[in-house]
């Protein structure tokens, strides 16, 4: 038979023509947990965290896992208990951090909508420090920090007009961004930040974007923030750190992202050949720790013979797995017990009323109703961007470790997705 590729082995292999997690087989984890479900390794999990800490050990470093590629507690504590830190984006995420035993000294804040509400109990929390992505944020900052008697450690995300050369989308970095403070107005900023008694200036940040597969872009953002801490230099202002932002792209089909360990050396070089050897580095990977990690495992519901097209629909859809629709991106999709013989050219596609509800096309794949399939690279994006579109519950969430196999989310009940409506009395 055929091996079906897949993108990563390190959670997940076949085994005597089954698709394995770790040390558990899906078949069983579906029979135990349902579809569609999630199904993240923790060994996987653990191995992408430790390849950046081991790029690189020997400078002062700090991993901050971006919370919202994959936000599940259990996902959470396994990076915690390595010693990750986090990068979150609302205090949502922050909530979720404490709630998973993450250590809150270790959060760094980014996001250009930061409301008092949350700039106030980031403060109370006692975060890390805050990514500023404005001039109006800075003073929202320090009035909350004034009035609750703190310092606020912050660093400034400069928009360094890099092209990330990713999908547009996902490109954070170009002046036409909404992110950031551009380069020319950071180093009036930092002296603004520098004067004010409520603010503490630690580092300087950017991030230019995400699913980025070379290493020029990143080499490009860093001499242009190494520019910026030159001139902050010759104005007084050190810092401690210098936050690079996102982490790496993945492979979802034939992409070659570049190996942590050259990723790490375009920065550090750059570090010490500028004079800068002593600024920590920090980084906020999402997608690479946690996109290989997981597989979304999924049944088919029935195969349908079009005049153009065959589909084969399955129970996940646009709600539970959004990148297709949202990016055109390509998710592999394998079956997890495969069957002998060839297959037929089919759209794997969802229940959903749109045509936007496709998963794969033109994937040749030899399936009858009740088939399990698992995409793949899912682990990222994909729970985290899921929704109750057509009022469709939220898929389980399976945490392997070994040949254990633990619910870190159960499926949504129905009634779950009316919790907090109700009919005025008025309408009875
Ligand atoms: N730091 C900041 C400030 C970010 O905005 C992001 C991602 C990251 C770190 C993590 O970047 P990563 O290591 O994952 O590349 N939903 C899209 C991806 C959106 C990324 C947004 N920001 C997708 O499914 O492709």
């Amino acid at each position: 038979m055929k091996p079906f590729w897949l993108p990563d082995t390190t959670g997940f292999s076949y085994r005597e023509g089954k698709l394995f997690c770790e040390d558990a087989s899906l078949e069983g984890i579906a029979e135990r947990f349902g579809t569609p479900t999630y199904v993240y390794s923790r060994k996987a999990l653990e191995k992408a965290y430790r390849e950046y800490d081991d790029a690189f050990s020997g400078h002062p470093h700090e991993i901050l896992y971006s919370v919202k590629a994959c936000s599940n507690l259990a996902v959470i504590r396994v990076l915690a208990n390595l010693g990750a830190g986090f990068d979150i984006v609302s205090g949502g995420e922050l909530l979720r951090v404490e709630a998973a035993g993450g250590d809150l000294s270790k959060v760094t804040y980014s996001g250009v909508g930061k409301t008092d509400a949350e700039i106030r109990l980031a403060l109370e929390k006692g975060i890390h420090c805050f990514n500023i992505e404005s001039v109006s944020e800075l003073d929202d900052i320090a009035r909350i920090a004034s009035e609750l008697g703190k310092r606020a450690p912050v660093a400034v995300r400069v928009n360094p007009n890099v092209d990330a050369k990713t999908h547009p989308y996902i490109s954070t970095g170009l002046k036409k961004n909404k992110f950031g403070v551009s380069y020319e107005e950071t180093p009036a900023l930092y002296r603004k930040a520098a004067s004010l008694p409520s603010i503490e200036v630690i580092g300087i940040d950017c991030h230019i974007g995400s699913q980025i597969t070379q290493l020029d872009p990143f080499g490009h953002a860093a001499d242009k923030v190494l520019d910026v801490v030159e001139q902050l230099a010759a104005d007084g202002i050190r810092l401690r750190h210098i936050d690079f932002g996102g982490g790496l792209g993945v492979c979802y089909k034939d992409e070659v992202p570049p190996e942590k360990a050259a990723f790490a050396r375009v920065i550090l070089d750059r570090l010490s050949s500028r004079g800068y050897g002593d600024l920590a580095v920090e980084l906020e990977p999402g997608r690479s720790m946690v996109a290989n990690a997981g597989v979304l495992l999924m049944r088919v519901i029935r195969c349908k013979a079009g005049e153009m097209k065959n589909f084969c629909i399955v129970d996940a859809a646009m709600n539970d797995m959004g990148r297709p629709m949202f990016y055109e991106s390509w998710m592999g999709i394998v079956p997890a017990c495969p069957r002998d013989g060839k297959g037929v050219t089919y759209d794997v596609v969802g229940p959903i009323c749109e045509s936007g509800d496709w998963l794969g096309r033109d994937r040749e794949l030899n399936v009858l109703p009740g088939d399990l399939l698992a995409m793949t690279s899912a682990g990222a994006y994909g729970m985290t961007m899921s929704s109750n579109y057509n009022s469709r519950p939220r898929a389980a969430e399976v945490l392997v470790d070994g040949s254990s196999a633990f619910c870190v989310r159960r499926r949504e009940e129905p009634s779950d997705l009316w919790r907090g409506e109700s009919v005025p009395e008025e309408l009875k």
